[in-house]
Parts: C-alpha cells; sequence; structure tokens
C-alpha cells in the first residue's frame, strides 16, 4: 500500500506528524517511519521556550536545527511549533518581576530571535497557542494579565518582520466544531485581518477523545474560515480512548480520524493534516489523561494500525 505521504500529495495536501527529537536520534524504526509516512514535521517539544530560550538571551537551537536538516533531506515541510504559550515557559519568564514594558521586550525579543533563526526554513508558524478558554474569553495567563490582549496582534507583527514569508497561524484545541471557543476564534481573526495584522492561518489542533461525539459540523466551522481568506490546518490530531479499549472504542477513534480529516479534505484552503505523534510507543497521552491511552495510528511496535487504514482509505 502507497505510504500517507504519497496518498497526500494526490490529495493535495500535506500530511504531517510531530517528532520526538529523542527518538528520532535514537530509534531507527521511528526514523525510518517517520520519513517515509509523512510529507511535513512538527517538532513535539524543541522550539518551544523552555529548550530554545532557557536562559533570557541564551539561545539553544541544537535538536530543533537537526529536525529542520532532517526534513529538508526528506522532501519535507516544517510546521513551526510554538511562539507563544502559557505553557513550557522557563521559570525566568514566568517568575521574573517583570514590569509590562519589560516583558514585551522579553517577547518581542524571543519571537524575533527565534523566527530570524529559522528564516526561509518554516513553512507555517503557530505563532500564539492556545489562547482562549472553552467559553471564548481570553485565557487568563501571563500574556494576557500583564500586557492585554494585545499581545496577540504585537506577535504576528513581530514574527512577520522577522520572515515574511512563513504562513502565520493562530492555533487551538476545542476549535474543531462550531462553538463558543471556535467563534472567538473566529471573530479575532476576522478583526486582525480587518485592521491589517500578518495573520494568515488557523490552527485547529484535534486532541478527541472516544469517549466524546466527534465534531461532525468540522467542515461547517473551517468553511467559514476560507470565507476570511485565511488557511487552515489539523495541526495535532490524536483520539485517546479510555483504557482497556474495545471494539466499539477502536471503531469510534477510526471514525473521529476520518472526521477530522475529512473536514480538512472538504475545505479549500485547508494546507494539512498532522497527527501528533503516530506510534503508541511515545504519545503525551497516557501522562497527561490518566487511564487514556492507544491514541495514534501506530502501535508500539511501529505496525500501523485500523486508525492509519482509516486515514488511507479517506486520502
Ligand atoms: C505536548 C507534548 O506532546 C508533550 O511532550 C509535552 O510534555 C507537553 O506538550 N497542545 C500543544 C502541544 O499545542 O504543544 C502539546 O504538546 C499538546 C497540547
Amino acid at each position: 500500500p502507497a505510504p500517507l505521504r504519497a496518498l497526500a500529495q494526490k490529495a493535495g495536501i500535506r500530511i504531517g506528524t510531530a517528532v520526538n527529537s529523542d527518538a528520532l536520534a535514537d530509534e531507527a524504526p521511528y526514523e525510518a517511519k517517520v520519513g517515509s509516512e509523512f510529507s511535513s514535521v512538527s517538532p513535539e517539544n524543541v522550539m518551544k521556550w523552555d529548550t530554545v530560550e532557557p536562559a533570557r538571551g541564551t539561545y539553544n537551537y541544537t535538536q530543533a536545527d537537526a529536525l529542520v536538516s532532517y526534513a529538508k533531506a526528506h522532501g519535507q515541510l516544517v510546521r513551526g511549533h510554538t511562539l507563544v504559550w502559557y505553557n513550557q515557559l522557563p521559570s525566568w519568564v514566568t517568575s521574573g518581576d517583570f514590569t509590562a514594558d519589560q516583558l514585551r521586550q522579553v517577547l518581542h525579543d524571543h519571537i524575533t530571535s527565534e523566527v530570524k533563526h529559522f528564516k526561509g526554513k518554516i513553512w507555517q508558524w503557530d505563532v500564539v497557542n492556545e489562547a482562549f478558554n472553552d467559553d471564548g474569553s481570553y485565557r487568563d495567563d501571563i500574556w494576557l494579565q500583564k500586557l492585554g490582549p494585545s499581545y496577540i496582534e504585537d506577535a504576528f507583527r513581530w514574527a512577520h518582520q522577522a520572515d515574511p514569508k512563513a504562513v502565520l497561524f493562530i492555533n487551538d484545541y476545542n476549535i474543531e466544531g462550531v462553538n463558543a471557543k471556535s467563534t472567538a476564534v473566529y471573530d479575532l481573526v476576522a478583526k486582525l485581518r480587518k485592521e491589517g495584522v500578518p495573520l494568515q492561518g488557523v490552527g485547529i489542533q484535534g486532541h478527541l477523545d472516544t469517549q466524546y461525539p466527534a465534531p461532525h459540523d468540522i467542515a461547517t466551522n473551517m468553511a467559514r474560515f476560507d470565507k476570511l481568506g485565511v488557511q487552515t490546518a489539523i495541526t495535532e490530531a490524536d483520539v485517546r480512548i479510555p483504557l482497556p479499549a474495545d471494539n466499539t472504542e477502536v471503531e469510534a477513534q477510526n471514525e473521529a480520524y476520518q472526521t477530522l480529516l475529512e473536514g480538512c479534505l472538504l475545505t479549500r484552503n485547508c494546507t494539512d493534516f498532522t497527527v501528533w505523534g503516530f506510534t503508541d510507543k511515545y504519545s503525551w497521552v497516557p501522562s497527561t489523561f490518566k487511564g487514556e491511552g492507544q491514541a495514534n495510528i501506530f502501535d508500539e511496535n511501529y505496525q500501523p494500525k485500523t486508525a492509519y487504514t482509516a486515514l488511507s482509505q479517506d486520502l
């Protein structure tokens, strides 16, 4: 059977995976599958703030650079992930006693340095990640508290100045269907684009759970972003299952993966479908969601699961 990346190419999209940089370096079967099955990659952790700038003005790009070279060697594009987030921040940022002006400068310097470092090598940047609550209000994080909501447009302007050709995304979870949160993202994107802020994409993470119904209005939701003239992407698809998994749950998982992929395939400006890790051997799910797992499309021995077949059939 043809690898996913060949099928995706015929379907006119990229298929990506989040990459665990340690596994990529150390484990041959892991490395082989990243190269053979996927046409884009996202760093699972190594472009995040705590890795990239562990101390103010001290930058560490070792593993991220390795991933960028790997991608180039394998004909893959890179999604940069992520510049502004409340999570995985170093303590010098979270506990630093900065005034608003100082923190704005810290954010400016981080974005500018990181985006310049990778200039010309990143296809799509997740500039701002998880800025909203489920009710559509802004997340009350360090950025909102100290800088107010204008940190979002500032971040996009600074990223654009540093690499004018990168496609700049806002990214979030629980925005697959039409709901209060996806509507808040929609309203913000509409407003910022009207004001000329360089924001060109909306990333829909796609972390689903077989315990809850899959969002069957995803294509409807994505269509309204088409009308705003922005790209869209499924950026972090995985479907976790309460363990032990039974057949009903495995089938629900296959359908949920298909629902996400079909949302993208039905959307004119949807450019890529990325899974958040491809093997159950390395998944953020078991440690984050107690009692859940088996969320990926390959098992722990790199064998394709039925979810893999379900995706191939849809492509
Ligand atoms: C997760 C990684 O997979 C973990 O390894 C890490 O410990 C925490 O972050 N939404 C995102 C991703 O945007 O960056 C998160 O990745 C998963 C949720």
